[in-house]
């Protein structure tokens, strides 16, 4: 019998494949790292076809290292970086160009030129998104106008857009070009109140509807495998962005509850039930899930730099051998040396949007050494964190929200750094059982609609925790090194152009 559930989760920095029992254990994982382009400053690229690749050594790797046949598969989710934009050719599947990933900057000239034309009230309100490079509108955009001849070819029907799901689907299953509501609304093209492509957002950036996959719900029929890829067809039935799925794998389904996901970015999620909140402190409104055609929307904080400050330090500083000395490394420093790091690499996000600023560090003094920047960059996220939850208090003023951040992704791997995000936040931290929640929520998705695994509320049930971080900072210290963190934020700011 068919009961097993395959989970693929194509990160910005690794693709992981997760197969999980019905009883929702881990039976296996094989993961393979993504090669990161950068062409210029703030220019992010992955090669499709090596993110394609990724999935069948890894789909592959996972089914023969636990010794189950793709028969035995009832059901496969995908999961994926949202915003990261492919566009290919219909005919031959080939991708025109790299795919600009989210991370990738080189449209905020357009932005800005879009938001100076006075577009980006319609954006936030059809969206709930801002004008910023961060989604795949201007991406899309700067692809047909720098590829010789894709404009044409877009307006012929030639081309297909996607994110990652789409471009995985259309593989997987040998042409269906789909996605699923959440990937769609991180396109800035996606009326997330009606559930459709918006055609005012459309003529905006200049964008052939032809272009465009079909939108489904997160759960459901999105075809089978071609069933010369794993050995039989498998059904893929649950597509979510990992961020969404994150927030379905840590049972996020209560408005009030929040989760964030410390990948190479960090995502804060809060559930706002039916009603997609419109956010005055510059997070982003944005679907959480849609079932039965029905959507639950979420305030969204996104913050570009988490674990890519650890892998900063690893790679870019040869500072570490490997992440988890990070934590170790940090707890050595002075705490009070008053080192602030701002991890603006790539720009700010939320709540600053800043995408021409760049990263600082300050308070540098002749004995500032290793241990000082460990804890500079695990203390950044975790302050970043506190803005973005101190953004949806602002916003979603509801007594119950945010009494607990239940935290998950590799970050969350290290005891030192969680418990100076309960301390920076003042807020416990919910540290789950399963870890690789992403995977989990896809997986779950996918079960769900196959019957393998019970209703949302039984999920939920199943929710395990492992460990509770508790605030131990008096209120004094927290805000006293708020503040110098707010200052650093600020100067930084002031030093743009
Ligand atoms: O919006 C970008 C996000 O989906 C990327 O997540 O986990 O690859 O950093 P991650």
């Amino acid at each position: 019998m068919s009961t097993f559930v395959l989970a693929i989760d194509q990160g910005t920095t690794s693709t992981r494949a997760m197969l999980f029992r019905p009883d929702l254990s881990v039976a296996g994982l094989a993961q393979a790292e993504i090669a990161q382009t950068y062409p210029a400053s703030g220019w992010v690229e992955h090669d499709p076809e090596g993110i394609w690749a990724s999935v069948l050594t890894t789909v592959r790797a996972v089914l023969a290292r636990a010794d189950v046949p793709a028969a035995s598969v009832a059901a496969l989710g995908i999961t994926n970086q949202r915003e990261t934009t492919v566009i290919w050719d219909r005919a031959t599947g080939a991708p025109i160009h790299p795919a600009l990933v989210w991370q990738d900057r080189r449209t905020a000239d357009l932005c800005a030129n879009l938001k100076a034309a006075g577009h980006e009230p319609l954006v936030t309100a059809r969206t709930g998104l801002i004008l910023d490079p961060y989604f795949s509108a201007t991406k899309i955009a700067w692809l047909l106008d720098f590829v010789p001849g894709a404009r044409g070819r877009a307006e012929r029907g030639e081309l297909a857009f996607g994110t990652i799901d789409s471009w995985l689907l259309w593989r997987l299953t040998g042409g269906l070009h789909a996605t699923d509501a959440t990937n769609a609304a991180r396109t800035a093209l996606f009326d997330i109140h009606r559930g459709v492509w918006d055609d005012d957002l459309l003529a905006v950036f200049g964008i052939p509807r032809a272009l465009l996959p079909e939108v489904r719900d997160c759960a459901g029929d999105f075809g089978t495998t071609r069933a010369d890829l794993f050995g039989a067809a498998i059904p893929i039935r649950g597509v979510a962005g990992d961020q969404q799925a994150a927030t379905i794998g840590q049972a996020c389904f209560t408005p009030g509850m929040v989760k964030a996901t410390y990948g190479t970015g960090c995502f804060a999620l809060l559930n706002t039930g039916a009603e997609a909140h419109a956010s005055r402190s510059r997070l982003l409104t944005t679907i959480a899930y849609q079932f039965g055609g029905q959507r639950t929307y979420a305030l969204e904080g996104s913050i570009f730099v988490a674990g890519a400050a650890v892998q900063w330090l690893r790679d870019g500083l040869g500072l570490l051998r490997d992440a988890a000395e990070s934590g170790p490394l940090a707890a050595r420093a002075d705490p009070d040396a008053g080192i602030y790091l701002v991890p603006a690499f790539v720009g700010l996000g939320a709540p600053h949007w800043e995408p021409d600023v760049r990263g600082a560090l300050f308070g540098l003094t002749r004995d500032t050494g290793p241990e000082a920047f460990a804890r500079a960059a695990l203390e950044s996220v975790c302050y970043q964190t506190h803005d973005l939850l101190a953004a949806m208090r602002a916003d979603w003023p509801r007594g119950d929200a945010e009494t607990v951040l239940r935290a998950d992704g590799g970050m969350a791997a290290s005891d030192w750094t969680m418990q100076r995000l309960a301390d920076l936040l003042g807020l416990p931290v919910d540290r789950p059982v399963v870890r690789e929640t992403t995977a989990l929520g896809v997986a779950y998705l996918a079960g769900w609609t196959v019957g393998v695994y019970p209703e949302p509320e039984a999920f939920a049930r199943a929710w395990r925790l492992e460990r509770r971080f508790g605030p131990t900072l008096s209120s004094a210290d927290r805000a006293k090194r708020l503040d110098g963190w707010h200052r650093a934020v600020r100067a930084l700011r002031g030093m743009r152009a």
